[in-house]
């Protein structure tokens, strides 16, 4: 390749990237919201789901009940909280793509992805759940699962307080 178009490419490739940045700074708001809708989407799936599970716990399997749990659980998980946790993690790191400079090197965004790995694992283990439940392989109690249920709770309200009162 010439040196002439070696440096078109680059100069075209910065261009490209400079409207990026432009398009995301000034569509900042829009992508705060789209995130927060994300995450309300996602949470009422990590809140309802554990609650599903005490109730499917002691359902007799094969039944009725068991069979509706089933599949309840998985229309919940594959069309409401997979694509609210893909849509939460892609808008969040939007936000950050279009303020890097101050954003990455904030402690309470670290603690908060901290916080947010673990909600991610939690979601994993609740995928695992599901999966277990339909091939009537769970056996867990009811109250495991209860307890189970606050685990997202406590999560969600550290992450909030960190990125709204941004206590360090
Ligand atoms: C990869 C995952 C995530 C990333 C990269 C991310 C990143 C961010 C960033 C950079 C902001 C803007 C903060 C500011 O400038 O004030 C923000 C706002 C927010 N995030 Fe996240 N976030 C993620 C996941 C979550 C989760 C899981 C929750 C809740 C459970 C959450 C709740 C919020 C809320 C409520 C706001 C709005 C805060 C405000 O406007 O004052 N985020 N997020």
């Amino acid at each position: 390749m010439s040196n002439l178009a070696h440096f078109f490419i680059v100069r075209q490739a910065s261009i490209a990237l400079d409207q990026a940045m432009d398009f995301l700074t000034t569509h900042y708001e829009w992508l705060k919201a789209l995130h927060v809708i994300a995450v309300i989407a996602w949470m009422a799936g990590m809140l309802y789901l554990p609650r599903l599970f005490v109730y499917h716990a002691g359902a007799t399997k094969g039944s009725e009940l068991s069979e509706t749990f089933k599949v309840m659980e998985r229309r919940l998980l594959r069309l409401i909280m997979n694509p609210a946790m893909i849509a939460t993690f892609l808008f969040g790191g939007l936000i950050v793509a279009a303020n890097p400079g101050y954003l990455m090197v904030q402690p309470w965004l670290h603690a908060k992805l901290l916080f947010v790995l673990m909600m991610a694992g939690c979601h994993g283990f609740f995928a695992v759940c599901v999966k277990k439940f339909s091939k009537d392989e769970n056996t867990r109690s009811a109250k495991f699962y209860r307890y189970m249920n606050e685990v997202p709770t406590l999560l969600m309200i550290v992450i909030v307080v960190l990125v709204v009162v941004k206590p360090f």
